[in-house]
């Protein structure tokens, strides 16, 4: 079965209120009506509302950054998950590794957070991926299995379902080092394997998508191998065109 290519542009902690009425306007403009690719921001938490206006009607999803692993309470500078779900978000990421890596989000806590995203109705694009260090070790696989164990430990497989997988490299994250295509695409197969362990059709099903300094240069051969299904897209996702560009690039796969 053939997966629908995403491309997602998180914006991460940039943007202001007249940047992103450009940016979204212009992302807008040039994206085609009924394309088949499936095209979604994650814009900062206080700039949801506005984008959620702008593309109310189009084909342009929004989708958070992030979650809180808790519905409500005394969890003060905490969003929810049905606070996003009410203000226009279908999706959300989860486990990003600068949420892991700097804000210190244990894979416990990125399960909890999977879990909440379900609870409210929204797809947790479920971020994983090794740092410089782990690859060198050669312990790529393992600490992408044990990101993996840890979420379907705790909401079980068919529970992936809904969701979407994003291999993030950190040594590729924001550092123009992108993972060449068969470095990319041999972890996503080692990640649609472990899943078919469990679950072979889920496997098939399953989206997962490739971030790490993803540009219209190289998102071509990126998206052309067999087990990427399209880009979580840091930097070119604040470029209209760029994002356009690599948008494209996902429709022609
Ligand atoms: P860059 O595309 O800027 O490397 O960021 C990737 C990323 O972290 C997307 O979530």
């Amino acid at each position: 079965m053939a997966r629908r290519p995403l491309v997602a542009g998180n914006w991460k902690m940039n943007g202001d209120r007249a940047g992103v009425d450009r940016l979204v306007r212009g992302i807008l403009a040039g994206l085609a009506q009924g394309g088949g690719v499936e095209v979604m921001v994650c814009p900062s938490y206080v700039h949801i509302p506005q984008v959620a206006e702008l593309t109310r009607g189009t084909p342009l999803a929004v989708g958070a950054q992030d979650l809180s692993e808790y519905d409500s309470g005394a969890y003060t500078g905490e969003v929810s998950g049905a606070m996003l779900a009410e203000f226009g978000c279908g999706s959300v990421i989860v486990g990003h590794s600068e949420r892991r890596h700097l804000f210190g989000e244990s894979d416990d806590r990125v399960a909890e957070k999977f879990a909440a995203a379900l609870r409210h109705g929204l797809t947790p694009v479920l971020c994983v991926g090794e740092t410089l260090e782990e690859r060198r070790a050669g312990s790529t696989e393992q600490v992408i299995a044990r990101q993996l164990d840890a979420v379907i430990g705790h909401v079980g497989v068919p529970a992936l379902a809904g969701a979407v997988i994003a291999y993030e490299p950190v040594w590729a994250i924001g550092t123009g080092q992108t993972a060449t295509p068969d470095q990319a695409q041999a972890v996503h197969a080692f990640i649609r394997e472990r899943i078919g362990g469990r679950d072979p059709g889920l496997a098939g099903e399953v989206r997962i998508l490739y971030g790490g300094s993803v540009k219209p240069d190289n998102a071509g051969s990126l998206f052309g191998m067999a087990d990427i299904d399209g880009g979580l897209i840091g930097g070119a996702s604040l470029d209209a065109d760029a994002f356009l560009a690599i948008v494209r690039s996902a429709g022609q796969e």
